[in-house]
């Protein structure tokens, strides 16, 4: 029998369809990358914007027909739509037979059994569902260079914009032992950089071992030459958890510190607790620490009663950091959350047009930081092939993808590169030599 799945959102969702593809793979499951020979189609959804809870919607619909034509194919809709919606899904998409929200993707193996013995649709949707020993499989990760590692589900922070806290449940965190023994087994496997994953990772806590402390554990496991975390609160960002990027030898120089806002006012609005002030000494202690650290980020525009003037702020607090690299959004309402019932909503138009203006200034702010690296020697960890195929890709430990040739194999080697070229989306270089 063979499943097809098919991952939409943010990193937590990659995570756990690997999660899932190796709980099928337990129970005998052969995955395929041809959804029309599929026995069973798994979906992990999105919901944190309109537009991946309506992308999610046009994939189901289309397997649903896909089912119509082959009646013994079994749907399962996962994740954080799964989570939002519940048997609505199903009152939606009647072909669907399992719903499986965000949290309890981690009982998929238990769930995907009950299923196949009475075969009568289940909707699992518990926010409580604990932290279980996930199957991990030998050769699963063969080939891959790169992989994230859950250290903590859920969040507690509630920003007021935000959907998540309803669909991934409070914060739990993930018993130190499990994700040593899976950082170990991914390098066993030939990983060779791992990303920490988590809402708020700042705020994880096991017993007496917080975040920087669990970082300083990973680090020191034997072959892993990259460490990498996501996602960080500004508001919980530690003078101990900075520190560490200095500290800590194969931690890379990169944090993404979402930001959201420029101004206080909106600021407050969200529940950020932070300030603009606050934030730009976060990102002047971390400079000071690791003066070639990268710094990405979050914002939003169009928040409910965003003005011109807080508009300007952001764009104030944009110029002065100087991002790496930016994912800007235009705020859309979320079902639930406090500011959905917000007045002073900013017209469709309005946002665009602060969209726009915004990316085109980071945009500029992220050529001229590549540029300087034009002619520069860089190092690479080689991912695999580029997507227009022909070349080689990888980042630098700043997290900047380059793309160059070789006529060696040098996938899962790390390498000096001199970059020649560089764009806003990437940089191309000359190979120099290997360096491990
Ligand atoms: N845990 C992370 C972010 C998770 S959601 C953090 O705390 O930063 C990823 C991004 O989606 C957010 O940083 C935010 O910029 C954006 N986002 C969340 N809710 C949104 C909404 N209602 N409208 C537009 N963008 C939103
Ligand atoms: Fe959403 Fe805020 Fe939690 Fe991030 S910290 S997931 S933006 S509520
Ligand atoms: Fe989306 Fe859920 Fe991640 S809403 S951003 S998949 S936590």
């Amino acid at each position: 029998m063979k499943f097809f799945i098919k991952t939409m959102g943010c990193q937590m969702n990659e995570y756990d369809s690997d999660l899932i593809s190796q709980d099928l793979i337990t129970l005998g499951w052969e995955r395929t990358e041809r959804i029309e020979e599929a026995d069973l189609v798994v979906v992990l959804t999105c919901t944190v914007r309109k537009k991946p809870e309506h992308k999610a919607y046009s994939f189901i619909g289309r397997v649903s027909a896909l089912k119509r034509k082959k009646p013994d194919m079994i749907i399962a809709v996962a994740g954080c739509v799964a989570q939002q919606k519940k048997e609505e899904i199903i009152e939606k998409f009647p072909e669907v037979d399992l719903v499986i929200g965000a949290r309890d993707t981690l009982r998929f193996r238990d769930i995907f059994q009950r299923f196949l013995l009475k075969k009568e649709k289940i909707v699992s949707v518990c926010l409580d569902t604990a932290f279980r020993r996930p199957s991990l499989i030998k050769g699963y990760f063969k080939g891959k260079v790169t992989a994230f590692v859950s250290v903590m589900e859920g969040c507690n922070n509630f920003c007021t914009y935000c959907i998540v806290p309803y669909v991934r449940g409070r914060e739990i965190s993930r018993p130190l032992d499990d994700i040593l023994e899976e950082v170990r087994f991914l390098v066993s496997e030939g990983v060779k950089e791992v990303t920490l994953l988590g809402q708020n990772v700042n705020s994880y806590k096991w017993k007496d071992i917080d975040f920087p402390e669990l970082l300083k554990r990973v680090s020191k496991i034997e072959g892993l030459w990259r460490l990498r975390f996501t996602t960080s609160h500004p508001k919980d960002l530690s003078e101990r958890l900075i520190r560490c990027f200095g500290e800590i030898e194969n931690l890379c120089p990169h944090i993404h510190l979402p930001f959201q806002a420029g101004s206080n006012r909106i600021l407050k609005l969200m529940n950020r607790r932070y300030t603009k002030e606050q934030y730009l000494e976060l990102i002047e202690k971390l400079r000071k620490v690791r003066p070639d650290i990268a710094i990405t980020a979050d914002v939003m525009v169009g928040f409910p009663g965003e003005t011109e003037k807080d508009f300007e702020e952001t764009i104030d607090l944009i110029k002065k950091v100087e991002f790496d690299n930016l994912f800007s959004f235009k705020y859309t309402d979320r079902p639930g959350t406090v500011a959905e019932r917000m007045e002073g909503k900013v017209d469709e138009k309005e946002k665009t047009r602060r969209l726009i203006k915004l990316q085109e200034i980071q945009k500029q702010i992220t050529l001229k930081k590549n540029k300087q690296l034009e002619g520069k020697e860089v190092e690479v960890l080689v991912e695999g092939i580029s997507k227009k195929g022909g070349q080689y890709t990888g980042r630098t430990p700043t997290n900047k993808v380059v793309n160059f040739t070789s006529d060696y194999n040098l996938i899962g080697n790390l390498v000096k590169v001199k970059i020649e070229e560089a764009y806003a989306n990437s940089l191309i270089g000359k190979y120099v030599g290997k360096i491990r």
